[in-house]
């Protein structure tokens, strides 16, 4: 028998009481799901330990969804899965681990821990094996002080080892206790062999409690932990919201400490998945998800969602503005109210305005579009200036043409292009212009109708009011 872990996640039940059909662990917490959590810090563990492990996990409910999701997000991670067709209970799903994944007898030891507790770090499964260990246990089950423990099972401390008593099964003075299960064990996998098939289903709920195979009289330990924060279970839509907050305090106060400014910090939403350098600075209401760099020296103000975008350094982004899928060189100004698409790709000390909106489009150093204005499938030279109120008509009705602009131009307000379209570098465009041949170099174009101007003839347009 080799000296390595079995590591178990228990995600086969029902969720009954969160209310929605989605399966419990995938319930969503920051742009990840509760069981991504969990098997993050497990790998961690494994890696910090450097002890070789084989993480399993048992599912039931829903178990094509998850294997679908881990599939998608995870495909480098090695995990078995167990099948547990009915749910019976945790211990149960213990059972059905041990049948469906024989190789689980060959670990020495065996961590069990639930899909629904996504806060618990490494450092506790560390102290947990850890405590296995010195103390020459047979099982060991990390506990907490809850100073409302409803939902949990208590633990009754005995002279030799402890029990567990589920809620419901508990007398009205042992629910008093504050001692709490988290659902996380580690055990010698021979212990479990000795007791596993002994469970009953004799309780309130008729389950096999994995609870139940935690005796007074063996050498099980209940170690507890201080924070009771990261046990946390997700049972129902009130504690998904409290594990999220737990989970955002987190990715927060790291950043804080990073040297990153948050002005209230209570009202952002910052995925963990995102990066941000010292020095910038958060303004309220704010969210950045997914893939986000965010360079030092930046800072975004209220009200702006950017997604999947790399900020270099000392990029403003001013109030309302909309980014996704962008990249944002140093020095530049974005909005307020900018709408950046995908492929957008802004050089350094740009100024884009407001009501801008840009796809796939570059713009070169320097450029600047300033008010009110649509950039789809364009190429900008650098320092040109595009006036107010332009558009790039860059779609026919079933293709998309590309719009280029070379450096130093300048185009008037007021002007769209036909694209597929080319006008050179230092070119002019008059304002009002409806551009639809290219433009060469230092050229000056103008596409409108001449003015005319009658002397004294207004008043035979003017209108008079006839009615109130
Ligand atoms: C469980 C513990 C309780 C502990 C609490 C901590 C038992 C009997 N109770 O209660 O002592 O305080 O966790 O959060 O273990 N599952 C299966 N198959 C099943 C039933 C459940 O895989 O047949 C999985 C669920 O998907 C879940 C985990 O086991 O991830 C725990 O089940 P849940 O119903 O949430 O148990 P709790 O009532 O929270
Ligand atoms: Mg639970």
């Amino acid at each position: 028998m080799s000296d390595s872990i079995g590591v178990v996640l228990l995600a086969a039940g029902k969720g009954t009481r969160l209310g929605i059909d989605t399966a419990k662990p995938l319930c969503e917490a920051l742009g990840s799901t509760l069981i991504s959590y969990v098997i993050a810090e497990l790998e961690v563990f494994a890696a910090q330990n450097k002890v070789e492990s084989k993480m399993s996990l048992v599912v039931g409910h829903k178990k094509e969804e998850i294997k679908a999701h881990l599939a998608a997000s995870k495909p480098e991670l090695s995990v078995a899965y167990a099948w547990q067709k009915e749910q019976l209970g945790t211990g149960h799903a213990l059972q059905s681990y041990f049948e469906e994944v024989a190789e689980g007898w060959d670990h020495k030891y065996t961590l069990v821990v639930c899909a629904d507790t996504p806060l618990i770090t490494s450092e506790t499964y560390t102290e947990l094996l850890c405590a296995l260990k010195s103390e020459e246990a047979e099982g060991v089950c990390a506990t907490f002080d809850l100073f409302d423990p409803r939902g949990y099972g208590r633990i009754i401390r005995a002279d030799q080892g402890f029990s567990i008593i589920e809620e419901k099964d508990a007398t009205a003075e042992q629910r008093h206790i504050k001692e709490v299960n988290s659902g996380l064990y580690i055990f010698k996998t021979s212990y479990i062999k000795e007791h596993l098939y002994n469970l009953e289903n004799k309780n309130k709920s008729g389950e096999f409690y994995i609870t139940d195979l935690l005796k007074p009289g063996n050498k099980v330990v209940p170690l507890k932990f201080e924070s009771p924060e990261q046990f946390k279970g997700v049972n129902n839509l009130i504690q998904l919201e409290e594990a999220s907050n737990i989970l955002q305090q987190r990715v927060i106060q790291k950043l804080q400490l990073d040297g990153v400014r948050f002005m209230n910090s209570k009202s952002v939403y910052i995925e963990p998945t995102v990066k941000i350098a010292k020095e910038s600075v958060i303004y309220p209401n704010v969210t950045i998800m997914g893939d986000t760099q965010i360079a030092s020296g930046s800072i975004i103000e209220s009200g702006v969602t950017i997604k999947n975008s790399k900020l270099s350094e000392r990029v403003l982004v001013k109030s309302n503005s909309y980014i996704e899928g962008a990249i944002i060189k140093k020095g530049t100004s974005i909005g307020p109210m900018a709408h950046l698409r995908p492929g957008s790709i802004i050089g350094e000390n740009c100024k884009l305005g407001n009501f801008v909106e840009i796809k796939n489009t570059e713009l070169n150093n320097g450029a600047k579009v300033s008010h009110l204005s649509y950039l789809g499938d364009a190429q900008i030279g650098e320092n040109t200036n595009i006036g107010c109120g332009f558009i790039t008509c860059n779609y026919d009705g079933a293709n998309k043409h590309k719009t280029i602009i070379g450096a130093n131009s300048f185009i008037g307000s007021d002007c769209q292009v036909i694209a597929p379209i080319n006008i050179g570098n230092n070119a002019y465009v008059g304002s009002g212009s409806t551009i639809n041949k290219n433009v060469p170099d230092d050229a000056f174009a103008i596409a409108r109708q001449r003015q005319v101007t009658r002397v004294g003839m207004a008043n035979k347009f003017m209108k008079i009011k006839t009615k109130e």
